[in-house]
């Protein structure tokens, strides 16, 4: 009784479109046999299905290669598009950020970005791809309500024909497949796929809950932009809100009443302390311009020194003064020209640097004057001395005068 509530004659069956054909294998020689005549009658819209994979069906069927590699290499094409143009855009027109004089968009650095983002559309294309040429996911499949049909994850081998197919038609079909070495007799099914098979009780569910997963970050929005008076609702705290007296308020626990503790006279941090002040500032004075002429009495210029200061300053200078100390450092040299906003370094040669006090030379490296940044956290207090003494010698080296050499001295120049 049951199988003939899947006949033809069923009354549910008159009303539902005919899916297809579908025809019952004892063996896995009798379903290859029968899917090369299938493929050679020109059939194209019809699959077999089978309780294991079987070697070699995909050449009995007539496969070709899938489309599927085409859609990756698209993909992927889209992604290394993506990713030049996201950092060119980013980085050369959007917010260019001039560093060293280097190239505000360069393939190098670029590469890493773009072989991620060329691999992520590529997964996802093969991911996706697979499962839109596979039409999946399908929810339901009009060869399940043939009860035959379930032995094929046991011990059948099946094939069907699609009535889509443009060779198909009910008899001849099944004249073809009666031809083969079928168990059973070759049968109509009918169906219609994955549409209609949900109950309405899904439906509603899948329209409703959508919705309602716009609730929460509608209020988000709303609650980002709007004021209220309340503290924000912090789902991860982290320790933004901590128990602590904030500025410029009163606390009653101390006499004074004041949050802020003076700081305590006569105290310093440990290790701070700086009595030197000749040595630490470069000045001899409080004013403005008490510059010291002198090196700190507790440096010995000696060669070694001057090496050092050479040294140090071959690493942390000479990218913009240059070697020499005219200005003509490599970054200087790459920017100039190439960027208006770039201010080339001043001349360590210039009339009123030679005669500028060596405090206040030392200052300017400790502090940085005008557009040139400090060099304090780069430089020990001594190191800034010796390059001082070497920022010396270098002028000295460049300006000394003709008249004060000695006869024999000129003329080795000459
Ligand atoms: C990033 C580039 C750069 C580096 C590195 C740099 N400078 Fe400069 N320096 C400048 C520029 C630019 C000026 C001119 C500033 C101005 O006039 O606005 C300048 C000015 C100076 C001056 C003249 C100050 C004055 O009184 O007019 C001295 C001296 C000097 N630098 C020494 C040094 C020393 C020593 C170092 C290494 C510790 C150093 N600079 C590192 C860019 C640099």
């Amino acid at each position: 009784m049951n199988a003939k509530a899947h006949s033809p004659a069923a009354p549910a069956e008159r009303t539902r479109p005919l899916y297809g054909v579908i025809a019952e294998y004892k063996d896995v020689d009798s379903l290859v046999a029968a899917a090369r005549k299938v493929r050679d009658a020109g059939y194209t819209r019809w699959d077999t299905h089978t309780p294991f994979p079987i070697h070699g069906i995909e050449g009995a069927m007539g496969f070709g290669m899938t489309r599927l590699p085409w859609f990756v290499l698209c993909c992927g094409l889209t992604g290394l598009t993506v990713a030049v143009l996201l950092q060119w855009w980013t980085n050369a027109v959007d917010y260019p950020f001039l560093i060293s004089g280097k190239p505000l968009f360069a393939l190098p650095p670029a590469i890493p970005i773009c072989f991620e983002l060329t691999v992520l559309f590529s997964a996802f294309g093969t991911f996706f791809g697979m499962l839109g040429l596979n039409k999946l996911p399908m929810l339901h499949h009009p060869l399940f309500e043939h009860e035959a049909f379930k032995r094929v994850t046991d011990d059948r081998f099946f094939l069907a024909i699609e009535s889509q197919d443009p060779k198909f038609g009910l008899e001849s079909t099944k004249a073809l497949l009666a031809s083969t070495g079928v168990c059973a007799d070759v049968v109509a099914v009918h169906g219609n796929g994955d549409k209609g098979v949900l109950p309405n009780w899904m439906k509603n569910f899948a329209i409703v809950m959508p919705i309602l997963l716009l609730v929460p970050l509608a209020w988000i929005v709303t609650a980002r932009h709007s004021t209220s008076p309340k503290t924000r609702l912090q789902v991860i705290p982290d320790m933004d809100q901590q128990l602590k007296f904030r500025n410029q308020t009163r606390n009653v626990f101390f006499a004074d009443q004041r949050n802020e503790r003076p700081r305590v006279e006569g105290t310093i941090p440990r290790g701070l302390l700086r009595e030197d002040q000749h040595y630490y500032t470069g000045k001899t004075g409080p004013g403005e311009s008490d510059w010291a002429t002198k090196f700190p009495a507790a440096l010995s210029l000696d060669e070694a020194f001057v090496a050092r200061g050479r040294e140090r300053f071959n690493i942390t200078c000479a990218a913009c003064h240059g070697q020499t100390g005219v200005g003509d450092g490599l970054v200087s040299q790459r920017a100039t020209g190439k960027y208006p906003s770039w201010i080339p370094p001043i001349s360590l040669h210039a009339e009123n640097l030679l005669a500028q006090p060596v405090g206040q030379t030392f200052s300017s490296i400790r502090n940085g004057i005008r557009t040139m940044p400090s060099y304090a956290q780069q430089l020990t207090v001594e190191d800034t001395w010796a390059i001082v003494a070497y920022v010396k010698a270098l002028q000295k080296s460049q300006a000394f005068p003709v008249e004060k050499l000695s006869p024999e001295e000129r003329q080795k120049v000459q």
